[in-house]
Order: C-alpha cells, then sequence, then structure tokens
C-alpha cells in the first residue's frame, strides 16, 4: 500500500516509518513534486490536519495522511495549542518557541499540559479522524538533545525523562503522534 504523508518534516517521517509496517510505503511531499508551503489557517488541530490532507488529494490525486499536532498548557488556558509552531511569532526557531514557554511557566505551579495530535486520513474517498494524547508536565529548564519542537521541555506522565532524553522507539510507544498513528494502522489493516 502506497501513502503520501503530507508533510516535509524529517523527524515526523523518521518517527511514522519507524512505526509503520515494512508493506506500508510512504511519500512524502517532496517526493510527489509538492515543494509548496502548505498554509495552515485554520483555528483548530483537526482544522489544520483535513486543510493538509485535502490540499494533497485534491491537487495531486492522492490516497493521503496528514497529522497536526499542539502542546496544550493548562496553566497558559491550553496556549500555544493549534499555534505551537509560531508561537513566539513568524519564522521563530523551535528553541525561541521553548524559550517563551520557559519565561510564561515561570512562576506557574501547575506545570500540567498535554501535546494531541489529529491525523486525518483521506482513503478512497473518505476521510477519517483519529487523535492520540500524551498527558504531562512542563519541566523548569531544558533535558536532553534528542527529539525536537517542545520535547526538552515535556516529560510524560510516569516518566522521569523528557521526550528528548527518549529514544524514537520510546517516544513513539507513548507519544501523540504516536498513538494516533497506531490508529491510523490499525484502521488501515482492518481494510486488507
Ligand atoms: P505541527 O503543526 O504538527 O508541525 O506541530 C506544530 C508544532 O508543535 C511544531 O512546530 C513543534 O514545535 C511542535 N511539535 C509537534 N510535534 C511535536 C513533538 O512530537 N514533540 C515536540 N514538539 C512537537
Amino acid at each position: 500500500m502506497e501513502l503520501v504523508f503530507a508533510t516535509n518534516n524529517k523527524n515526523k517521517v523518521k518517527e511514522i516509518k519507524a512505526l509503520l509496517p515494512s508493506s506500508m510505503k510512504i511519500l512524502t511531499l517532496s517526493e510527489i513534486g509538492c515543494t509548496e508551503e502548505i498554509e495552515e489557517t485554520e483555528e483548530t488541530i483537526e482544522g489544520n490536519a483535513k486543510l493538509k490532507a485535502n490540499y494533497i488529494t485534491k491537487k495531486y490525486g492522492y490516497d493521503c495522511f496528514a497529522d497536526d499536532t499542539g502542546l496544550e498548557v493548562d496553566a497558559l488556558n491550553g496556549a500555544p495549542g493549534v499555534y505551537s509552531a509560531r508561537y513566539a511569532g513568524e519564522n521563530v526557531t523551535y528553541e525561541d518557541n521553548v524559550q517563551k514557554i520557559l519565561h510564561e511557566m515561570k512562576e506557574k505551579s501547575n506545570r500540567k499540559s498535554q501535546f494531541r495530535t489529529v491525523v486525518a486520513l483521506n482513503f478512497k474517498g473518505e476521510q477519517y479522524l483519529f487523535e492520540g494524547v500524551c498527558k504531562g508536565g512542563i519541566t523548569s529548564e531544558k533535558h536532553g538533545n534528542d527529539g525536537f519542537g517542545y520535547d526538552p521541555i515535556f516529560r510524560p506522565l510516569g516518566f522521569k525523562q523528557t521526550f528528548a532524553e527518549m529514544s524514537l522507539a520510546e517516544k513513539g510507544k507513548i507519544s501523540h503522534r504516536g498513538l494516533a498513528v497506531q490508529k491510523l494502522i490499525n484502521f488501515l489493516k482492518q481494510l486488507r
């Protein structure tokens, strides 16, 4: 089975390929000749996942899945949420976003937060949504060098390490994207 994963984020592709059976071939956007940026203009995580998947299916005609993820911090009323990629502004780095959260959380005792991923799958003319949630807490400083994004400041519930201190396999088993993708895989498997 061949499916397009509507992303060019190498970290995400690596994470997802590690979870998929080898019979499932994943094509990335650059591999189908899509070099343009797909703007995430919706106001919800679900909305942006659907928008990206629909863009590819409509323009390129492929069955496709897209994911969108947000970090939702309780003490910040659910921010950065759908704005996680550009929390510190447009064209910022992961580090800028991490520093902004650390700064805003400095005086906060409630460190509870969660990552939420929604995967939208367009398959044979139908659309399906899969959600994965990983609950945890925001640390007071960065720990670890692996992963990407907010990984160095997110410690999943019940663990001593942050995501940035875990291997890809460890993170994949419990992470928001791992859980959403597992649901996607289970769905695809029962179709065959
Ligand atoms: P995206 O729109 O799904 O690419 O995710 C938005 C932002 O959330 C990214 O730019 C990252 O900063 C952050 N993010 C997404 N997934 C993860 C993750 O697994 N770990 C840490 N940060 C993540």
